[in-house]
């Protein structure tokens, strides 16, 4: 199978960034599987139905189609919440599984999400479990939208990752947590440059460490 690294974490830990930034030095295509709940969540609001009716929602999942990832709707507040409401449904789960599976198998990829060591991929060789903070993580999120002209109250962004974090990880299907075999990447006293540093570092031991011969030649 082609080389699948998992990259999983609470919202705005740095994962996305990271994850991009790897896919393209490691020359893999890179998968945001996020934005695959965020098109359903949005498909649900766009019919002004309850993100919590799992058959509104698992219909919507089903009927996704490429060019709904494509939308420039899909980050915000509403949107956000959309997302972690329909992915606690088991039906929302399954339907975007093989979808998921598919496009790592193909051409192998890094893939950032909330279950891809865990369920997705779990033979995956390399798993990241990408953390840092609550507060640094509200911090981080709060400039992203000022950055994008989105004004946004700093003390109302923490409790959204607050709330976000506690449907992302105790929901009982595909809960967040880190697979047993994860690398711990703490990004709270990192910037971009130097958590993409230490992960290549850690992908680099990891895949040395299964296969001494290869990273020598
Ligand atoms: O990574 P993100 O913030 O774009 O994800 C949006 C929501 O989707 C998040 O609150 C939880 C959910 N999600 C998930 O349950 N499993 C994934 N693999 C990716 C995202």
């Amino acid at each position: 199978m082609s080389l699948v690294i998992a990259v999983d974490g609470p919202a705005a830990a740095g994962k996305g960034t990271l994850a991009r930034r790897l896919a393209a030095a490691l020359g893999l295509p890179y998968l945001d599987t996020g934005l695959l709940y965020r098109a359903t969540g949005r498909r649900v609001l766009d019919r002004e139905a309850d993100p919590h009716d799992a058959a509104i929602a698992a219909a919507e999942a089903g009927a996704l189609r490429p060019e709904d990832l494509d939308r420039s709707d899909l980050r915000g507040p509403a949107a956000d919440m959309a997302a972690s409401t329909v992915a606690a449904i088991p039906a929302v789960r399954a339907a975007l599984l093989d979808w998921q599976r598919e496009f790592g198998r193909r051409h192998g990829a890094v893939m950032d999400g909330r279950d891809i060591g865990t369920v997705v991929f779990p033979a995956a060789p390399v798993k990241l479990f990408v953390t840092a903070t609550p507060e640094e993580r509200a911090r981080r999120r709060w400039l992203e939208l000022r950055s994008r002209g989105v004004a946004a109250d700093r003390a109302q962004v923490a409790a959204e990752i607050h709330t976000r974090d506690e449907q992302d990880s105790n929901r009982p299907v595909a809960p967040l947590r880190p697979a047993e075999d994860a690398l711990i990447l703490d990004t709270t006293a990192l910037d971009a440059e130097a958590a993409f540093a230490t992960a290549m570092a850690m992908i680099r031991d990891r895949l040395n460490s299964l296969d001494p011969g290869a990273a020598k030649a």
